[in-house]
C-alpha cells in the first residue's frame, strides 16, 4: 500500500487547471447513455469511480469510445435501450454510481445485482431503496437492502412523492432518474438544498424539471437527446488547493475553469467568513456558473458552520477542518452526521490524523469544535482509505515543520488520480 512523504511548503504558487467535476462526470455518462443520439463529452474525470459508471453502462452495451485523453464519445441507446448485463455490475467504491444506477435499473425490466468493494459495501442503500420500492422496483440486498450486494428488477413504476429525511443528491438522483420511466409527476423535497447537477444535465438533456422551494419534479415518461458537453474542472479537487494557498505564507494560486455551482461552494462561504483572499475573476454561466479563482494567503480566524450550509461544502469538510485546525480561535461545525457514512466516518478519520499532529478536535455528536493552533507537527498518519482523508492531510502536513508520511494514499485515485502531480507543480519548498 503506497503513502506519500510531505514536506514543509514554502508557497503554493502559479496557475493550475484540476481534472473534470467528478458528479458532472457521473451525470454525463448517465444521461448520455439514456439518451437518443450521440453525446460527446470533453474534460470527463478519468478516475476509479467515473470508470466504475462508464463500465456499468458499457456492461449493459451502450457503446462508449474514448477518443483522447478525456473525451468521451457515448452512443446513447434512449431510457428503453439498456440490455441486461452478463454478469453483476462492478460498483468498485463509487457511492454515486450505486445510487444513482439503482434509479436507472428501477425502471428497466430487466433483472440486474450490483456489487461493491470494500468501503462501499458497508454504505447504506435503504435512502435510496425505500423510495424505488414505494415506485414499485423490486429489491433485495443484504440486511433488508441496507448494504451490497444489491439486486434489482424494475419496470411498470409509479411516480411518487417523497419527502427525504435528508439532504442527499445521490438520493435526489435516484429518485428523480427512476421518474424519467414512470407516467406523471414524480417529486423529491429535500431538507436542505442539495447540489442540483442531475437538474441542470436533465434540464440540459430536454428534459424539463420543475423546482419550488425545496421540492423538485420530473414528469415521465421522458425523452432525452444527446448533447455536447464540457465538464467543468472539480470544485471538491480545487478546495485542497484553495485551503493549502490561503494557510500557507507568501502564496498566490489562479485556478482556472472551476465549476461554481453555489450547491457545491459552500467552502468559499465559509473560508471569506473565516477572513480568506478568495476571489472570483472571471465566471461564465453556460449551464451551470463556472470560473477562475484567485487565492491569496491569508490569516484565517474560527467561524460557525451551519447544518443548512453543510450539503453545499458535504465532501469539503475534511479539508475545512484542516483550515480550522489552524485558524485562530474555535471552528464549530454543526450537524456533520452525514460524514459518518461516507468511506470512512471522516470526523474520526480526520480528528485521529489531526490529533496526530498536534491539532484540537473534540466532538459532540454529530458537531465538531476545533480549537485552531499555530503550527502542526510532522509524524505518521493514516488515511484509512478515504481519498478526501488522504489529500486533506496531505495539505495539513505542507504547513508541519520536518516529514509528514500519509499512509495508505492508492485510495486517492478514486477522485483525483494527479492530486500529487498537480500539487508537485505549485507547491515550492522551504
Ligand atoms: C454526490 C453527492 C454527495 C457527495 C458525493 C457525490 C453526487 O453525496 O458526498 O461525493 O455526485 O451526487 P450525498 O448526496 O449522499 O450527500
Amino acid at each position: 500500500m503506497s503513502s506519500i512523504v510531505v514536506t514543509l511548503a514554502s508557497s503554493v504558487s502559479g496557475v493550475l487547471a484540476v481534472p473534470g467535476d467528478k458528479s458532472t462526470s457521473h451525470r454525463a455518462i448517465i444521461l448520455g447513455s439514456l439518451a437518443h443520439g450521440p453525446t460527446m463529452v470533453d474534460h470527463l474525470l478519468e478516475s476509479n469511480d467515473s470508470f466504475c459508471t462508464l463500465e456499468a453502462f458499457r456492461g449493459m452495451g451502450v457503446a462508449i469510445e474514448k477518443l483522447k485523453s478525456e473525451q468521451y464519445l457515448i452512443k446513447g441507446v434512449g431510457l428503453h435501450g439498456l440490455s441486461a448485463p452478463h454478469q453483476p455490475l462492478q460498483m468498485g467504491e463509487s457511492g454515486t454510481t450505486m445510487r444513482l444506477l439503482l434509479g436507472v435499473l428501477a425502471g428497466q425490466s430487466f433483472r440486474a445485482t450490483l456489487i461493491a468493494e470494500t468501503s462501499l459495501a458497508r454504505r447504506p442503500m435503504l435512502r435510496v431503496v425505500t423510495p424505488l420500492r414505494q415506485m414499485g422496483a423490486y429489491i433485495e440486498g443484504k440486511n433488508g437492502g441496507e448494504y451490497a450486494p444489491i439486486t434489482i428488477q424494475g419496470g411498470g413504476l409509479r411516480p411518487i412523492r417523497y419527502e427525504s429525511p435528508i439532504a442527499s443528491a445521490q438520493v435526489k438522483s435516484a429518485i428523480l432518474l427512476a421518474g424519467l420511466y414512470a407516467s406523471g409527476e414524480t417529486v423529491i423535497t429535500e431538507p436542505h438544498l442539495s447540489r442540483d447537477h442531475t437538474e441542470h444535465m436533465l434540464a440540459r438533456f430536454g428534459v424539463p424539471v420543475r423546482r419550488q422551494g425545496k421540492s423538485i419534479s420530473v414528469k415521465g415518461p421522458a425523452r432525452l437527446i444527446g448533447q455536447k458537453i464540457r465538464i467543468p474542472g472539480d470544485f471538491s479537487s480545487a478546495a485542497f488547493f484553495i485551503t493549502a494557498a490561503s494557510l500557507i505564507p507568501n502564496s498566490s494560486l489562479l485556478l482556472k475553469d472551476v465549476n461554481l455551482n453555489p450547491t457545491r461552494t459552500g467552502l468559499l462561504t465559509v473560508l471569506s467568513q473565516m477572513g480568506a483572499k478568495v476571489q472570483v475573476i472571471h465566471k461564465e454561466v453556460t449551464d451551470e456558473p463556472r470560473g477562475d479563482l484567485q487565492i491569496e494567503s491569508s490569516h484565517l480566524k474560527g467561524t460557525i458552520v451551519s447544518a443548512e450550509l453543510l450539503p453545499t461544502l458535504i465532501d469539503e469538510v475534511p479539508i475545512l477542518m484542516v483550515a480550522a485546525a489552524l485558524a485562530e480561535g474555535t471552528t464549530t461545525i454543526l450537524g456533520a452526521g452525514e460524514l459518518r457514512v461516507k468511506e470512512t466516518d471522516r470526523i474520526v478519520s480526520m480528528a485521529t490524523g489531526l490529533r496526530a499532529m498536534g491539532g484540537q478536535v473534540i466532538t459532540k455528536g454529530n458537531d465538531v469544535v476545533i480549537q485552531g493552533v499555530p503550527k502542526l507537527h510532522s509524524t505518521r498518519v493514516h488515511s484509512y482509505g478515504d481519498h478526501r482523508t488522504a489529500m486533506a492531510l496531505v495539505i495539513a502536513s505542507l504547513t508541519a515543520e520536518g516529514e509528514t508520511t500519509v499512509e495508505e494514499t492508492d485510495c486517492i485515485a478514486k477522485s483525483f488520480p494527479s492530486f500529487m502531480e498537480c500539487l508537485n507543480s505549485i507547491q515550492k519548498d522551504s
